[in-house]
């Protein structure tokens, strides 16, 4: 067919993806390895273990997607990888393979940003026109940007700190949540959301972070710090040894859980009212789009659907398989990229990752 093929390649973080998309977006073939297990069972990502399981499984992930697509490399137009922002050696790792893999087959090369592939990922499916709103939400990224073109976004603000997921998370591992029977294989934040239904989240009271300041960005560091002492608190109460399950772990996750959706939800409230102020979306069917893994919960997404309809713009959500790091959205935004033309380097060009 005449159809132009793109591979994309994604190892910023803990997943090896790679995928095979033509350019109306179709998945031919995807492949994915996670490496959370490994680094739910460390606490958190050692970023050498992390490349060392990149390193073991690129070549296979990339094989996988080219075979259940049936593309032979020379069938491709192009090759997409992420070579920012994340973990350094985990980029490193991407770029190197995919620079062997165009030099090889003589392919043209597609640098791509992880946040703007995450933001256009909603593209793939639903035919959203520039500009739109974005919030990114996950275990690496906090952000609310407007998506005004392929290569052109405006950031509104982002986190001074930690990512919401990061939050969830590490407030999951202080609560020992991984001994709760119904919890041992969710990740953090899954493990909130699961316990807060049963929770009340009145029995506790934390302050929405950054209050009384008048901008878009977001902090989660100093919320834990609240959380943290209210725990130690509860277990002194309690009379119990820290890594023990509290009786009162649920409430102290739905207060968690309402904490985080309220700050979200403000700090997109803020950047509704400065897009309107300053046109920065189109009058008619303004959108949202709300992704990354943090965007499957449930709680969260009720409280973003409240500002939306309070404000009259449309909530929009990718299926949570495309809400998480994955090969297919980084070949989307090579598709994207190559419809356009933008960024499309020779096989044999210099490119370096940049962390940040
Ligand atoms: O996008 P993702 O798979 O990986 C990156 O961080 O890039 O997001 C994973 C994060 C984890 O921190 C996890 O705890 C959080 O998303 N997460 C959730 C839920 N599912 C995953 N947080 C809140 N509620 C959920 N249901
Ligand atoms: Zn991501």
């Amino acid at each position: 067919s005449s159809s132009r093929l793109v591979l994309g390649i994604e190892t910023s973080c803990d997943d090896t993806g790679a995928a095979v998309l033509d350019d109306s977006g179709v998945i031919l073939g995807e492949a994915l390895h996670s490496q959370k297990e490994v680094h739910l069972r460390t606490g958190g990502i050692i970023p050498t273990v992390a490349q060392q399981l990149h390193r073991d499984h690129i070549e296979r992930v990339v094989q996988e997607a080219l075979l259940r697509s049936g593309v032979s490399p020379a069938q491709l137009s192009a090759v997409a990888t992420t070579v920012k922002p994340g973990l350094a050696l985990s980029l490193g790792i991407g770029l190197e393979f995919s620079q062997k893999f165009v030099r090889q087959h003589n392919l043209p090369f597609i640098p791509i940003h992880h946040m703007e592939a995450h933001a256009l990922t909603v593209r793939m499916l639903e035919p959203i026109a520039f500009p739109f709103l974005v919030l990114l939400v996950s275990g690496g990224h906090s952000l609310l940007a407007v998506a005004r073109g392929v290569d052109d976004f405006l950031l509104l603000g982002q986190t001074m700190d930690e990512a919401p997921g990061d939050t969830l998370d590490k407030v999951a591992r202080r609560l020992s949540l991984i001994k709760h029977p119904q919890c041992s294989t969710l990740s953090g934040g899954q493990a909130i959301e699961l316990l807060a239904k049963d929770g009340d989240r009145l029995r506790f009271s934390f302050t929405t972070p950054l209050r009384h300041i008048r901008d878009c960005c977001f902090s989660f560091a100093g919320l834990r710090t609240q959380i943290t002492k209210e725990i130690m608190k509860k277990e002194a109460e309690e009379g119990i040894q820290e890594g023990t399950l509290l009786t009162c772990a649920s409430d102290i996750a739905a207060a968690v859980q309402h904490t985080v959706a309220a700050h979200l939800a403000k700090r997109t409230h803020r950047a509704i009212l400065f897009c309107k102020e300053n046109s920065l979306l189109p009058p008619s069917s303004p959108t949202l789009v709300l992704s990354g893994g943090v965007a499957s919960n449930q709680y969260i997404r009720k409280a973003l659907s409240m500002i939306t309809d309070l404000t009259g713009l449309q909530l929009l959500c990718p299926p949570a398989k495309l809400c998480t790091d994955n090969g297919v959205m980084i070949a989307w935004n090579g598709v994207e990229r190559l419809r356009e033309g933008k960024g499309i380097l020779p096989p044999d060009a210099d490119v370096c990752y940049q962390p940040k």
